[in-house]
Formats: structure tokens, sequence, C-alpha cells
């Protein structure tokens, strides 16, 4: 058996046994006797009456183990000229400075804390500093607009907001404190105070009483030791995108998230401690939180901030000039980003500039990886590229073609194999199971290993309405996919209203309310366009109410507006059809699947319970004029 199909099996026979040993592995300040139990509502929780504390795991028992000199973060920003490097030792004075300094301001444990930053060290101090000191931090993604902020700020309540002036968006300066400003003033619930720290390339205007400084803030602050807190104690809140507009919030637990890391980077990543891993990803996402911020610190690896794009900062080459600089060993980042450089750099004549030979692996998620990305990439790095397949609620991988001491075995097209932990079925509109390659959701038997979210934030009947009660007993992840006869499995993409935009999550049920909000609007519907750069784009189809007259390109530009203003610029939204009617079966249900067959000519089955087959020829004429570059396939009748 190989070591991947012992520890597999462990895992599911013998949960409590497996992610005990497992525990062992981190230092706790109480080492738990109840290794998984259940609420009373019936979630699964683990290591209940465990205790310890996330900002220990990270920082400190590397110091007090002699390895306070060793690099523990590298913040690299082309975009400014900068490069900084902060030890373990460096580290643990500037988090525990500003943990100190809140706590003198009077937050606790428990306390929620709003992070809205750009990729600037100041982001990872802040993210500690709360788990530090037991508080709660929510990042929000620097790329949100003050609409997505404030509904972040009504549900989690913030006492304090930590934000920058700016960001560098390659070569544009986003002043971030207007629309923190808005978001507050559109925000029902208010915070007592926010910190700012300022950059040099925009300096903020201070609200006298309500804005600090970060240099004020920590001015005088005593350093702050580690609050020891219980292992189901929420860590943080991650919001991300859901069916509506109202996104969920992710939570997170200390104990599960620190076991589950810390099993992720010795067996998944293979990762050593005093090695040097890079997420290219945003503090704004769950991989910034996994793997820039908490995983790699907790394993005593030397992490890597970068402020910066795969192009354009300067060039085509810039991931391969932070390999090379900073020896990385180990990188993560999103199939987009090897897209980008693909189109600007086919040949890979950039690579040519410098030594990546420290790179042993490159792992890429949080979008489906083509498999033309894929030999792209293993080609020219000539090094194991590894998709793998999570997302926000899992914290960690669920799927991936790589344990311990085997041999990565890759399928391209595949994301791998269930990680131990993850039991994973798929299962048919009933939840019965489904055989080898036949497609359907893809669902997890419950329990859920340690790192995966425990619950919704304060919304234990969303919790159960969103991930638990369409399969009695199993976790619905929204994905569909097929597992094929050796467990590979394939994901085909969402069977909900999520859109990968760029490897950023976003809801086009979301989109809908806003583009239904247009006052010319009677009704939309908003789905996932193929693109070839970010993976999806969305794609709005318009009907107008009657009696009303306006372009189709002055919606397209109105509708454009609307959603960079609300939801941001990140949303990539510029595309919007004008059409009679929208496809619907006869009791009203709007057809989202096959107006994005039509959009990505795919080849679709129309369904018998259609109200209107020629509606679908409607919608054909409507995206033709609007020249979107589409290749039609045939239409089946059922
Ligand atoms: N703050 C403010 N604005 C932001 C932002 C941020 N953090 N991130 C993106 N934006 C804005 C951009 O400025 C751009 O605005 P514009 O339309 O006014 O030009 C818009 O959002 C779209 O940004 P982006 O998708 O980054 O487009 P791009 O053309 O600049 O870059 C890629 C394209 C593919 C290079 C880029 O999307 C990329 O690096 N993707 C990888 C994503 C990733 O790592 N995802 C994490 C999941 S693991
Ligand atoms: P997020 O929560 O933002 O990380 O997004 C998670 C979603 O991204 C998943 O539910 C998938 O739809 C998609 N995703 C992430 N990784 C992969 C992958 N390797 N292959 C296909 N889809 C992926």
């Amino acid at each position: 058996m190989s070591v991947y199909q012992t520890y597999y099996r462990e895992s599911i026979e013998n949960p409590e046994q497996f992610w005990a040993e497992q525990a062992r592995k981190i230092t706790w300040y109480k080492f738990p006797e109840t290794i998984l139990s259940r609420t009373r509502a019936g979630f699964y929780r683990w290591y209940e009456d465990g205790l310890l504390n996330t900002c220990f795991l990270a920082i400190d028992q590397h110091v007090a183990a002699g390895c306070g000199d060793r690099v523990a973060l590298i913040y690299d920003s082309p975009v400014t000229y900068q490069k900084k490097s902060y030890t373990y030792s460096e580290l643990l004075e500037h988090v525990s400075t500003l943990a100190g300094a809140m706590q003198a301001k009077g937050i606790v444990r428990g306390d929620r804390v709003v992070i809205y930053m750009p990729m600037i060290p100041e982001a990872v101090f802040a993210m500690l500093a709360c788990a530090r000191i037991g508080a709660v931090h929510s990042v929000v993604f620097g790329g949100f607009a003050p609409h997505e902020l404030a509904i972040r700020i009504d549900d989690a309540k913030p006492r304090m907001i930590i934000s920058a002036s700016c960001g560098i968006e390659i070569d544009k300066t986003i002043e971030y404190k207007p629309l923190l400003d808005e978001a507050i003033e559109q925000a029902i619930f208010k915070p007592e105070f926010t910190v700012i720290v300022q950059r040099e390339m925009a300096t903020a205007t201070l609200q006298e009483g309500r804005d600090i400084a970060y240099t004020d803030f920590i001015r005088n602050a005593q350093p702050a030791e580690c609050v020891p807190v219980r292992a189901i104690d929420p860590l943080y809140i991650l919001y991300t995108s859901g069916t509506t507009g109202k996104p969920k919030g992710i939570l997170r637990d200390h104990g599960g998230h620190a076991v589950a890391l810390q099993f992720s980077l010795e067996y998944l990543y293979q990762i050593q401690p005093g090695e040097v891993f890079w997420a290219a990803s945003d503090v704004g996402w769950v991989v910034g939180h996994s793997y820039i911020v908490y995983g790699p610190l907790m394993r005593g690896c030397t992490t890597i901030l970068y402020e910066g794009k795969p192009v354009r900062t300067p060039d085509a080459g810039a991931f391969w000039r932070v390999i090379d600089e900073h020896k990385v060993n180990v990188m993560f980042t999103a199939p987009t980003a090897m897209r980008a450089i693909k189109k600007e750099d086919d040949d890979g004549k950039n690579l040519q500039r410098y030594d990546i030979s420290s790179l042993r692996r490159l792992f890429l998620a949080g979008e489906r990886c083509d498999v033309a990305t894929y030999y792209w990439a293993s080609n020219l790095l000539g090094i194991p590229v590894i998709d793998h397949w999570w997302q926000t609620e899992s914290g960690w991988p669920m799927v991936a073609p790589v344990f311990g001491t085997d041999q990565p075995a890759i399928i391209p097209g595949s994301a791998g194999k269930p990680v131990p932990g993850f039991d994973i079925r798929t299962l048919n509109e009933n939840g019965d199971p489904l055989i080898a390659n036949q497609e359907g959701f893809i669902a997890i038997k419950l329990p859920l290993p340690p790192g995966c979210l425990p619950t919704l934030y304060k919304d234990d009947a969303r919790f159960v309405s969103s991930y638990l009660e369409h399969f009695p007993g199993y976790y619905l992840t929204g994905d569909g996919g097929y597992l094929d006869e050796n467990n590979y499995l394939f994901i085909m993409g969402r069977v909900d209203d999520v859109i990968n935009v760029a490897g950023h999550r976003l809801s086009t049920g979301e989109m809908e309310e806003m583009v239904s909000g247009h006052k010319a609007v009677a009704e939309c519907a908003v789905i996932g366009m193929a693109d070839e750069l970010r993976g999806q784009v969305p794609l709005a189809f318009v009907v107008l109410k009657d009696g009303i007259s306006i372009s189709e390109d002055e919606m397209e530009k109105d509708l454009t507006q609307l959603i960079r203003k609300n939801i941001g610029a990140v949303a990539c939204f510029k595309n919007a059809v004008l059409v009679k009617r929208l496809p619907k079966t006869r009791s009203g249900k709007i057809l989202r699947r096959i107006m994005r067959n039509i959009t990505d000519g795919e080849h679709y089955v129309v369904p018998s319970t259609i109200d209107d087959p020629y509606i679908l020829t409607e919608i054909h004429d409507a995206l033709k004029r609007r020249a979107l570059g589409i290749a039609f396939k045939t239409i089946t009748l059922s």
C-alpha cells in the first residue's frame, strides 16, 4: 500500500485517532481530551477542549526555539520599488506592539476587526495581532467597492477597522480611504475607530476622533502576550460569494485550522522549516490567509508578500524574478496568472534571464486548470505542476495528486485524489451515489476534517440550507464533476450562481440583483461566459421594461458602471445583451445553464419543460449581434 493509501484509509476509518495524532504535531497550552464532538445543533467540531494560540504557533514558538534570526516575511513590491525582509524576531516585535495597541484601545478576545488593506506588511501584522489577542479578523479584499465592504461591516460588526491610505494597481494609485469612508457611511453599524497606514504615494485625510494614523496608534504601545484561546474559538471570518447579494461569512476556528495547515504543508506542499514558500495571491482571499500568512509561518518557513502582478510589473518575467531573487522552493498561484504570462511570453523568453532552479513544485488552484495551461507551464518549468482543488469553506486542499513521499501522480485535467480526511462522493440530484465517470454533484461525507468551516458566522440556519440539507449526511461543495475509476476527481464547474473571474469568486445572483435595480430593466440573467485569460467573465442578458428606449451600448455602459461601483472593477463586468425574453421552463425557472452553453459555444439539450424553444434562437441572434466571437454549436431537442 502506498503512503497515501495508508493515510487515507486511516483518516476515513478512524478519523478521531488520525486527527489526534496530527494534533500532536502542534504546540498546545492544553492538549484536547475530546477530539471530535457535536454541538447541540448537530454540527461537528474538532478539539473542543484544547487551548492554543495561532500567533504563538506562527511566530513565538520559532523565536523561543532559537530561530528568531530566520527570515519570516519578505515584502516584495515591484509597484513601489520596495523590498523588505522581517526576521521572526522582528515580526514578533511588530505584531506584539500592534496587538498591545489594540488591547490598550480595549479590543479583547472575540471582538471583530475588519482589515481592508493592500498587500503591505501591516496587513499581515494586523491579522497576526488579532490572532494574538483572540480578536476575530475579517479581511476584505482591497479590490471590493464600498458597497461590498459595507455589507461585511454590517454583518461582522467590527469595533475596529484597519486600512491604508492607498493601494497600487500596476501604475494606478487607488485611494482606499475615500472608499472606506463611503463604506462606513453606507453601513448601519459604525466601528468605534479606524487605524490607517499612511503610504507616501497618497496621504489620507483623517477624521478627528475616529481615524488614527498607524504610526500614532502603535507609538508607546506595550507589547501584548499571546492570549490562550479555545480550539473552537473563531480565528477569522472570511466572506465569500454565495447565490445571493449577501455573502456568506465563513468561520474558521483556531485548533482545526492549525492542525490542518500543518498537515497540508508537511504532506501536500512538502515544504520544510527554513525553506521559502510563495503563494502569489492576495491576503483578501482564502489562499492568502492559509498560504501567505498562517501556514508557512506556522511551519517556520519564509513567506513572500508580493505586491505586483504576473505581468506588467514590469514584464512577464515578474514571477521568475521573484523565484530567482528569493530562492523560492514551492510556489502556489492561480492558472489565470500562468495564462497571463503565456499570453505575453508564449515561448518563455523571459525565463532565460533568471535562475529558478530552487523551485521544486508549482501548485495551481482557485479555478479550473485547463489542460493547455498545464502543459505549457510544465514544459516551460520542467518541474511538477500540480492542480489541486479546494475552496474558502474548506480552508485547505480537498483533492490533490500529491501525498508524502509518493511520487506526484498527475492526470492533466484532474485535480487529483481526495486528500486524507475528505470522503468525496459524487451524487445525483436524488442524493444517490454515482458510479465512476458519471457526472453529478460533488459532496463530502460528514464529518469534514479539521480546518473546514464549523458553521457560518452567526447564521447556523444558512449553513444548513446552503451546505447540509440538500443531501443529509453530506456537505455540498457547490461544484459538479465526476470521479474516474481510480478515484481521480474531474471538476466540471459550479452548479450554482457562483462564477470565477481570474481566480476571484463572485456571485452572478448578486449581479442580477444589481442589474434588476436599473430603472430600465424588467428582468435579467447574469451568467459566466468563458474567457481565455480570466477563465470566466460575467455577461448580462437584459429584458427592458415596456415603453423604455435605451440602446444596447448605453445599457452596457450603465451596467458596467453600476457593477464597478457596487462590486468593484475586479468583477470585470463589461458585456450586456438586450433580449426580448429570457428562456424559461413552463413553471417560470430561468434556464441559465442553456444560456451559458449557447454563449460558450457548447452543445446543449433543450429540455422538454421549456416554455418556448424559439427564445433560444433569439438568444443566438442577440449574441451574434453583439459580435462576442462565439462559435455556436447545434441544438438537440429532448
Ligand atoms: N484593489 C483595487 N483594484 C483592484 C485590485 C485591488 N486589490 N485588484 C484588481 N483590481 C482592479 C484592477 O485595477 C482592474 O481595474 P481596471 O478595470 O480599472 O483596470 C480590475 O480590478 C481587474 O483587475 P485584474 O483582474 O487584476 O486585471 P488585470 O488585467 O490587471 O490583470 C491578471 C489580469 C490575470 C494578471 C490578474 O487578474 C491576476 O494576476 N490574476 C491572478 C489572480 C489571483 O491570484 N487570484 C487569487 C486566487 S488564488
Ligand atoms: P474560492 O472559495 O474563492 O477559493 O473558490 C472556490 C471555487 O473555485 C471552487 O468551489 C471551484 O469552483 C473553484 N476551484 C478552485 N480550485 C479549483 C480547481 N483546482 N479546479 C477547478 N475548480 C476549482
